[in-house]
Order: C-alpha cells, then structure tokens, then sequence
C-alpha cells in the first residue's frame, strides 16, 4: 500500500472511530427526570469502560453537578471570561463520569470574539476525541438552544411521564424535530410509569402518533417505573444505580444503557459536536 492510500485509511478510520456517539437528553415538559436519566445512564456507560462526558446544557437551571454529587466550582463562564482552562472545568464525578457544567456560559458564546471560540471550540474537540460518548442534559422545552444541542446530536432521547401533559409537549418536542429535519435517531424514555405495561403504551401510543402524522420513526429506549428509590438517592446527592445498585430501576437502567449502546447512528458528518452546536446557535 502506498503512503497516500495509507493516510487516507487511517482518515477514514479516525473519522468513522475518533468521534463520540453525541446522545442528547430533553423533554418538552420540565421535572419529568431527564437530569436523573443523565446521569445514571452516563454512569452505566461508565461502567462498561466507556470514557463518558456529562454536559449539563440546562442554562441558568442545570443541576447535574447536585444530582451526580460532582464538584463543579467552575463552569464554561470561567472558560470564556478567560479566568479558567477547559480541562480545568471537568470534574470526574462518582462513577467515573466527567461532568462539564455550561452554566449561563453558553448562551455568552454568540457574544464572544472569533478568536476565544476558535480556542474553546479546539478545547473541545481533544475533549470529544478523548471520549466515547458525550451525553447531554438539555434544559426543558422548546428553546432555541436546545433544540440546537438536540439537531447536532447522533441520538435524542425524549423522556416523558405518563402524564398527559407530559406526553403533548414531549410529542411537541419530536414535532420541532422533524419539521428541523433532524436526521438522527429519536428514542423514547417512558419515567415514571406505574408499571413496564403503562410505559410500553404510552410509548406506542406516541410512537404510532409520530409515524402516522409525522412520518418519523421512534425507537423505545425503554421504560423507568417510578420509585421512591429514586427520590430518595436525589436527596441523598447518590445517584440510583450507585446507591441501590440491586434494585429493579438499576436494571432498567443499565438494560437501557446497554439497548442505546448498540442503537446504530448515523454519522456521515464528520464536523465535531460542538462546532455544530455553534454554528446552529450563531
Ligand atoms: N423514576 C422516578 N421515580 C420517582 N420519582 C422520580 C423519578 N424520576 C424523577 N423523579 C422525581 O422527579 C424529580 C425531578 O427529576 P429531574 O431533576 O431528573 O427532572 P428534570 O427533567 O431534569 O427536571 P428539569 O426540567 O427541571 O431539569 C426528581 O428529583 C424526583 O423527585
Ligand atoms: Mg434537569
């Protein structure tokens, strides 16, 4: 083989492995446990020593660092005044997540000089280099920046509750989707459900609605039953799976981390995740 077909096998290779599968992680209606899916599915990806990096992209109202107990003094507002480094802002969080808290520091990105972005953006791309899955907690509702950090994902997961409420605005979500265009994959998280059976309908119920009105497919993530397990490990600053790692919700939860793991996704844009999460914000 000669050096030019080398260097192109090993682009083509870098391309198709160097990129992290980019899973975004958003509801239309708020409180419904997108933070708690975050973070106990990232430390289950952890656990299959995947190297996992947790964005808390809920402007002004993220709370990862609280649920997953990560130290976060500092988030991308410290990057972009200058007074602190990217890596410098990553935490690694029980399990062996590392978490990066965007506080109100992305939303500030439309405002900063081309320079400081090229500098962030190179930050994190060796951040996205060094992992395998970037997982992101998006804020509630259909904002412009999450719907941007939604359509620069491989995969968006929407969790709803059983709740009627819930279940509308979740379909909203999927709607603003399709009519972007999204390409990814879009899969569901029933929370809250009184039972496997509850969940399972209500995920038919919208999946059929979403392919018959807006001739998009959704996958079923799966189904998390409500638990005071839960309840109780937020308060406790522990998250489920570490706290009760026995219990029925730590095997949804690892079975569903398993199920998106293997979810093919399409990925025949090679720009970095962010990069497009800029270009969809500017
Ligand atoms: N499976 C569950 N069983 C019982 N309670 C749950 C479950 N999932 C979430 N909750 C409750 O809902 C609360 C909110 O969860 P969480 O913070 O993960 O939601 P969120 O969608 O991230 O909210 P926000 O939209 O405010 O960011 C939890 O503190 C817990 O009390
Ligand atoms: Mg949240």
């Amino acid at each position: 083989m000669n050096t030019e077909t080398t260097k192109h096998l090993q682009q083509m290779m870098k391309n198709e492995t160097a990129r992290s599968k980019v899973l975004a992680i958003t509801s239309g209606k708020g409180g419904v446990g997108k933070t708690n899916i975050a973070s106990n599915l990232s430390i289950c990806f952890a656990a299959n020593n995947k190297k996992v990096l947790l964005f808390d992209a809920d402007l002004g109202l993220g709370n990862v660092d609280v649920v997953i107990n990560a130290d976060s003094n500092y988030n991308l507002t410290h990057v972009l005044s200058g007074y602190k480094e990217l890596e410098d802002i990553v935490t690694v969080a029980p399990g062996g997540v590392e978490v990066i808290c965007g506080g109100s520091g992305v939303e500030e990105l439309a405002n900063i000089s081309p320079f400081q972005l090229q500098r962030l953006l190179d930050g994190f791309e060796t951040l996205q280099d060094n992992s395998d899955m970037i997982v992101i907690d998006t804020g509630a509702g259909i904002h412009n920046s999450t719907i941007s950090f939604c359509q620069a994902a491989d995969h968006v997961l929407v969790v709803t509750t059983p709740e009627p409420a819930s279940m509308t605005d979740a379909y909203a979500m999927i709607k603003v989707l399709a009519s972007r265009k999204y390409t990814g994959r879009i899969s569901l998280v029933v929370n809250m459900a009184a039972s496997q059976a509850e969940g399972k309908r209500i995920y038919r119920q919208i999946s059929h609605v979403a392919t018959r009105f807006l001739n998009t497919q959704i996958f079923e993530a799966g189904i998390i039953c409500k638990t005071e397990k839960l309840v109780a490990s937020v308060r406790k600053r522990h998250p489920v799976v570490l706290n009760y790692p026995k219990s029925r919700i730590t095997a949804d939860f690892v079975s569903m981390a398993a199920r998106l793991t293997k979810a093919p996704v399409k990925r025949n844009e090679h720009e970095s995740f962010f990069r497009k999460v800029v270009n969809l914000f500017l």
